[in-house]
């Protein structure tokens, strides 16, 4: 007897969510359909495709694709290996690598270039911080088998279009380019040498990259070496005639497009796939994690990845920066919006006619909800009326048994009038698309 008791007190422990991987609340859920269905038309305005890839992808993917000596794939890649036959697999970290893996595999390019977007998780095992998880979402987009810079400038024009329909202000273009291979060993030699020269200079981490990728020292966030990086030699000091007469093209286009763009020579990106063009949208309004996308050209990557070679560029941008930009500049949709009719009952016989009418009024389109006693049996009106007025819902269908007993509903508006009219149980359908489109006008 004790011990059922004891068991019965025993509460179960509440298992938390990872650190870093977020719910998405239905309180948010509008706003994220509003940023989708955004980024859906301008797709479609563009003539983008949709591609999507697993989750899971080979390590190797990652690995050969953003390159072994990054911080993704030195530190921040989920990696497990498989229990069943010891594959070695990944939780992506982005979606260029897997795209072009996909690309491959299917012969997508066989018919000539294509233009793709993705839209899915994302995984870093990174410090979490405010606009920085390990499961993060991100929206993206490929062009791949076009060489010139008017591609470059095409999806640059997007992501401003995109900013502009989300009503975003205050995020600034900045772009570099990262010239040929041959151009960056010329500058990596020159770099080399001046690192060595300042080496005491360099912290832990970039002693160890002057060794394996000296470029990446540039990527040092580390206050005390930020003057010895600015004096660094620059690689657009480097570049052979054709790189900069594409780094210029894509200039030209921008400003004929009035797209303003500061160059940004210490601009190399965290990844190690691109040359030529790259860039970057930038915020102050977000504090440390101010680069709401970023992308460029990766002429050599699917080559690398055992593709034919093929030029390609695209960029990707966090959907979480970019929703809390909106929520910053004021450019969130506020409310949800509610059903259109909240439908209320007594149980039984009411119960059933309730669920036939919401049924209805469903396959007309009307979006309803059916009241449901949380205990399973029965409520007041009074509180039903409580849960019509939070639902949002326009009208609410009542049905009681003297409703019932009359073959009648009763149809109240729960927004301006307040307004109670009796209509005959099977003239409900008529008389709230009647009430709907009256409210409307
Ligand atoms: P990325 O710069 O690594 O580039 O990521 C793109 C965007 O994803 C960033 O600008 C940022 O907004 C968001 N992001 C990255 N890490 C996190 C995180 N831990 N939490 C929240 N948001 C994050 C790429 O991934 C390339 N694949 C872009 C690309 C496409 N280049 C060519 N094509």
């Amino acid at each position: 007897m004790t011990e059922d008791k004891n068991k019965k007190t025993e509460k179960a422990q509440k298992i938390n969510g990872v650190r870093g991987m977020n719910d998405l609340l239905p309180a948010d859920a509008a706003q994220w359909a509003h940023l989708e269905h955004v980024l859906r038309d301008l797709t479609r305005a563009y003539g983008y495709e949709f591609l999507r890839t697993p989750i899971v992808e080979a390590t190797a993917v990652f690995q050969r694709g953003i390159g072994e000596v990054t911080d993704i794939v030195e530190k921040e890649m989920y990696s497990f290996e498989d229990r069943l036959n010891g594959e070695q697999l990944t939780l992506r970290p982005e979606g260029t690598a897997a795209i072009v893996r996909s690309v491959i595999e299917n012969n997508l390019l066989y018919e000539g270039p294509k233009r793709l977007w993705y839209t899915g998780p994302m995984f870093r095992h990174e410090r979490p911080q405010r606009g920085r998880y390990r499961q993060f979402h991100q929206f993206g987009v490929e062009a791949m088998g076009f060489a010139g810079p008017d591609v470059d400038a095409e999806i640059i024009l997007m992501g401003q279009r995109l900013w502009d329909e989300l009503g975003l202000k205050g995020v600034r273009l900045e772009i570099n380019s990262l010239g040929q291979a041959d151009e960056r060993a010329l500058h990596r030699a020159a770099l080399v040498k001046y690192f060595e020269q300042n080496a005491v200079q360099l912290d832990d981490d970039s002693q160890r990259r002057l060794l394996t990728n000296p470029l990446r020292i540039l990527d040092s966030k580390n206050p005390v070496m930020q003057a010895l990086i600015e004096g660094a030699p620059r690689l657009l000091d480097f570049l052979g005639d054709e790189s900069l007469k594409h780094f210029n093209a894509v200039q030209s286009l921008l400003k004929a497009n009035n797209i303003p763009c500061k160059i940004n020579p210490r601009l190399v990106r965290g990844l190690d796939y691109y040359n030529l063009t790259v860039f970057e949208w930038v915020t102050d309004e977000l504090g440390a994690q101010g680069t709401i996308a970023g992308g460029g050209r990766y002429d050599p990557l699917i080559e690398r990845m055992g593709g034919k070679a093929a030029p390609a560029c695209g960029w990707a941008m966090g959907m979480e920066r970019v929703l809390e930009l909106m929520k910053v500049s004021g450019s969130l949709p506020d409310t949800v919006p509610g059903c259109d009719i909240f439908v209320l009952h007594q149980g039984g016989e009411t119960l059933i006619a309730a669920m036939i009418i919401a049924e209805r009024l469903r396959s007309a389109g009307i979006d309803t909800i059916l009241f449901c006693p949380p205990d399973g049996q029965s409520a007041s009106f009074k509180s039903q009326m409580k849960k019509a007025d939070a639902s949002g819902a326009s009208y609410a269908v009542i049905i009681g048994p003297d409703e019932l007993a009359k073959n009648e509903a009763q149809l109240k508006d729960l927004r301006s009038s307040g307004d109670q009219q009796a209509v005959a149980l099977d003239q409900v359908l008529e008389a709230v698309i009647d009430a709907l489109v009256g409210a409307s006008e």
